[in-house]
């Protein structure tokens, strides 16, 4: 059986994720680990048995065994290291989001096209088994046409810290990093309509409450606190060319009771809820129906998810399938994303078909 020997480039917090879920992998070989902290790359090789150690990505790129590698590193280098993993031959999987910019975005998108190369995005929210059964609903006319969508990702402190506070590394905030997750879910379940206008606003009122003690939260491998460029609030409605409509909202912090994770779909025939459980919201004999489907997860299954993106990657480097997240989706997350920002920023809505979308 033909084996696709992995890299992995990141070795911080995600990589883990990716790294575990490799192992899993029959038809997937964990080859080689890359990171600038040459010691946290040297102790993941060790827990996960992969041969070689790199601190230096290029060096790793060079490297004639490798076919694939897994980008897990701060979003600023997503593009230049997935442009250079395609230039030397190697599939990509890329952590979200795509990238820092839309410019960048579309350079990826130009390097898959003219290498060849399979490039997948880390939508892990997509390859959810509930999202998988979700879509058989919606694909069979269940929801009829989707028309509205609501999505919340509120923390109420959890604010990574380190690369990912400031802008200049990350590129934004609670937006770019969980915002990304919930647009992109309900964007691809809503049959990835054309934006037609988006107007947003993003707040950094908080600040990122580090003297906050009692709760604990994610946090990037390098922590860091005393940098924090970045908002703590975003939120839009984003308009689409068939009429349908996404509101959004998502926090790193924010004077809340409680964190809130909801992604709601309401179609002309039928509705569903994601977050925080899976329902499907039905009529039949003039009565309403709220369906709780009998599975494993009610909510999203971190692992599981995990598993199906790096075994749908496995697929798509062996030729089987085509990625289920495209670069075509990163750049239009990053078009979505860069709008939102923008309109915060002029205070205004912004058209997609009059203006470019660009930071
Ligand atoms: N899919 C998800 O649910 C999910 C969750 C968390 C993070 N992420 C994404 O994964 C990426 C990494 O996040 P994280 O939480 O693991 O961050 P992290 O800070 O914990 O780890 C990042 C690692 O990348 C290394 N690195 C940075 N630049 C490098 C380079 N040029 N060459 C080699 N190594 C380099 C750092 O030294 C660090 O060890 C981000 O893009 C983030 O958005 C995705």
């Amino acid at each position: 059986m033909r084996k696709i020997k992995i890299g992995i480039i990141g070795t911080g917090s995600i990589s883990d994720a990716h790294l575990q879920s490799y192992e899993q992998n029959d038809r997937a070989d964990l080859t080689a680990v890359c990171d600038l902290n040459e010691e946290r790359a040297r102790l993941k090789a060790k827990k996960y048995g992969a041969a070689k150690v790199y601190s230096d990505y290029r060096e790793l790129l060079n490297d004639d065994e490798i076919d694939a590698v897994s980008i897990c590193t701060w979003n600023n280098t997503h593009a230049e290291i997935a442009i250079a993993a395609l230039e030397n031959g190697k599939h990509v999987l890329v952590e979200k989001p795509l990238s820092k910019t839309l410019d960048e975005a579309l350079k990826v998108k130009k390097a898959v096209e003219n290498s060849g190369k399979v490039l997948q995005v880390g939508f892990v929210r997509r390859y959810d088994n509930n999202i998988h059964i979700l879509k058989k609903f919606i694909d069979n006319g269940d929801l009829g046409a989707i028309y509205y969508a609501k999505a919340s990702s509120l923390r109420r402190l959890g604010n990574p810290g380190g690369w990912f506070s400031d802008k200049d590394i990350s590129g934004g905030g609670p937006l770019l990093d969980i915002g990304v997750h919930i647009i992109d879910l309900c964007w691809y379940l809503m049959g990835r309509p054309k934006v037609k206008s988006i107007s947003g606003n993003t707040y950094s009122q908080l600040g990122n409450r580090s003297n906050i003690q009692n709760l604990s939260f994610y946090k990037a491998a390098d922590y860091n606190p005393t940098k924090n460029t970045i908002e703590d609030l975003a939120n839009a409605i984003i308009r689409f060319d068939n009429g349908a409509s996404l509101v959004v909202d998502v926090s790193y912090t924010l004077h809340a009771q409680k964190d809130e994770s909801i992604i709601k779909l309401y179609g002309d025939r039928g509705g569903a809820e994601i977050d925080p459980e899976f329902k499907i919201i039905t009529e039949k004999y003039n009565t309403i129906l709220n369906i709780t489907p009998q599975v494993d997860s009610a909510g999203f299954d971190f692992t599981s998810g995990f598993q199906n993106e790096i075994d749908g990657f496995i697929s798509s480097c062996l030729g089987e399938a085509e990625p289920l997240s495209s670069v075509d989706d990163g750049v239009e997350m990053m078009k979505i994303l860069t709008a939102i920002y923008e309109s915060s920023k002029k205070g205004s809505e912004i058209q997609f078909d009059i203006e470019k979308v660009q930071i």
